[in-house]
């Protein structure tokens, strides 16, 4: 049986590290399981993609479609039409696709329509409901056309069957992206800057800002910078800057001296940072996930999530998009009644091993 793996952009490496780890192990035992790594090229910058695949182990993709920066339907077609080409040339027998990328959605709908390819959603059946976002839009247009809903959450499984997906499509397995961060765990690396900004565990922030909502517009960005230097007391708020948000910070410029803007960092070096934090800030679904199983207090600038049980359960919570709503949050934090969270049912690092044998199961194979 041949699989193929898509990745396109940042968070996607992280969820597929642990799923090609999984099949290489069925194969080895001799299960008849073959995979091809697409990378689609939406993230190519070293910082955004390279380093990710060095850390994570992860091997050299075997096709890289090379699609690129460009508008939403620009970045789509490419993907599609390179996609596309691969499956006409060489078909697979199942594509497995995760979260909710541009190129999560592209590679479903082109693997879907060349002789109805399997399509296997990772972190399927999540949604904000908000549908100004892109990923929202690749989430529902994804999970229309899956064959097989690997989850996260009974949330997820729920947000399934109201759309009348049958329970034996829905394989409620947890998160891949925490069989990374545990397997990673012990190899996070403390950044060469730790000491030259005089950094100390639980007495910094890091923050992470890359949603349109948030980032595209000069004066939202702005006061959203100045509250939370503001808000922070004087500690170093460590700030690893996305490509999309440099590009505005150039336009605006950036104040507040306790504010270190750096560029984008490596996985173990991001979470060595978050782990010793005292807060993270960010408007990113999966530092969510990581904050909660890492037991960090996380606020989150948006005013939805798709990620419910990292509010019910774990250590994060809504602040909202209004800037006004930063000072009392930070206050929160400060007086030390953040909540103290717990982890969510499954995400306990085994994950891609449960999905793995699910496929195996699905399609019948047999150890030789
Ligand atoms: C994408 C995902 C988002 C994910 C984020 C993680 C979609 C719709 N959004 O958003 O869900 O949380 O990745 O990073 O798929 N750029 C570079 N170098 C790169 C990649 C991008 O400079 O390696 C620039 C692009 O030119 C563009 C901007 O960053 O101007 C945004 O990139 P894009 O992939 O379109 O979306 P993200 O905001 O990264």
């Amino acid at each position: 049986m041949l699989i193929d793996i898509i990745a396109g952009a940042r968070p996607n490496f992280i969820k597929i590290a642990p799923i090609i780890a999984a099949i290489e192990e069925q194969s080895k035992e001799g299960v008849d399981m073959q995979y091809r790594l697409v990378h689609t090229g939406q993230h190519y910058d070293k910082k955004m993609s390279g380093d990710f695949f060095e850390q994570l182990n992860i091997p050299a993709p075997h096709y890289n479609l090379e699609a690129g920066s460009g508008t939403q339907a620009e970045q789509t077609g490419k993907i599609m039409i390179g996609y596309e080409q691969l499956l006409l040339a060489q078909p697979c027998d199942l594509c497995i696709v995760v979260g909710d990328v541009t190129s999560t959605m592209a590679c479903a709908i082109a693997a879907k329509k060349v002789n109805n390819i399997k399509v296997a959603h990772v972190e399927g059946g999540i949604r904000s409901g908000d549908l100004t976002m892109p990923e929202e839009i690749n989430r529902i247009v994804t999970d229309s056309i899956t064959d097989y809903f690997f989850t996260t959450s009974e949330v997820a499984n729920e947000n399934l069957r109201k759309a009348g997906v049958g329970n034996d499509k829905i394989f409620f397995v947890g998160n891949t992206m925490i069989d990374t961060l545990y397997q990673q765990m012990p190899h996070f690396i403390k950044p060469a800057f730790w000491d030259n900004y005089n950094l100390k565990d639980r007495q910094y922030i890091v923050m992470t800002l890359h949603r349109p909502n948030n980032v595209d517009n000069k004066e939202i960005l702005k006061e959203i910078l100045h509250e939370i230097v503001k808000a922070s007391n004087g500690l170093p708020v460590i700030f690893p800057v996305h490509p999309r948000t440099s590009k505005m910070l150039d336009v605006i410029g950036i104040e507040g001296s306790n504010l270190l803007k750096i560029d984008p960092l490596s996985y173990l070096e991001f979470n060595y940072l978050v782990k010793n934090s005292k807060a993270v800030i960010t408007d990113s679904g999966g530092i969510t996930e990581e904050a909660t199983v890492l037991g960090v207090p996380c606020m989150t600038l948006r005013d939805s999530t798709e990620r419910p049980e990292t509010c019910t359960i774990g250590t994060n919570e809504l602040i909202g998009t209004d800037p006004v709503n930063i000072g009392p949050a930070f206050a929160k934090l400060f007086s030390g009644a953040w909540k103290k969270g717990s982890i969510p049912e499954l995400w306990d690092g085994k994950t891609a091993g449960r999905i793995v044998s699910r496929i195996a199961d699905i399609f019948g194979l047999h150890k030789l």
